[in-house]
């Protein structure tokens, strides 16, 4: 896996961000078992509660052509004048991300940079979450 391309294709995400209400811009790529990268940006609404984080956009962009195994996802967010700090997904991305991707290896990388980043997994982020196999029974 080549973490800094995957965090340079969430910097380009995140040009496309469309954050006219919070100025926060989040970019995001996601890294399936296919090898192939799906990107995703945050996209507000003037009803704000409509808003869709760039991780689930992502995640929705691979689903929705039929993909479902992924390996890792990259995440860079910040204020429109930069980024200087970790932008950590939230807890309704975390679940969407537990509902696709292996606890103890799904790689979460929270980059500044393609040099300064955090990496996780999801089952540090998401400590006893909620699995699809909870509704096996
Ligand atoms: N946001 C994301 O895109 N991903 C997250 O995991 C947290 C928050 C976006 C939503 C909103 O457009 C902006 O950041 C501020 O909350």
């Amino acid at each position: 896996m080549d973490k800094k391309e995957l965090i340079r294709k969430a910097f380009e995400a995140r040009d496309f961000a469309y954050a006219p209400y919070s100025k926060f811009r989040v970019g995001a790529a996601l890294l399936g078992k296919n090898q192939e990268i799906y990107t995703g940006c945050n996209i507000e609404n003037a009803a704000y509660g409509d808003t869709l984080c760039a991780e689930r956009t992502a995640f929705v962009k691979a689903v929705s052509v039929g993909v479902k195994e992924f390996e890792a996802i990259a995440i860079v967010g910040g204020p429109s004048e930069g980024i200087h700090n970790f932008a950590y997904p939230c807890g309704m991305c975390r679940q969407v991300m537990a509902e696709f991707c292996d606890s103890k290896t799904f790689l979460i990388i929270i980059a500044q940079s393609e040099d300064v980043y955090e990496e996780y997994t999801l089952g540090q982020l998401l400590p006893k979450g909620f699995e699809p196999k909870q509704l096996e029974f």
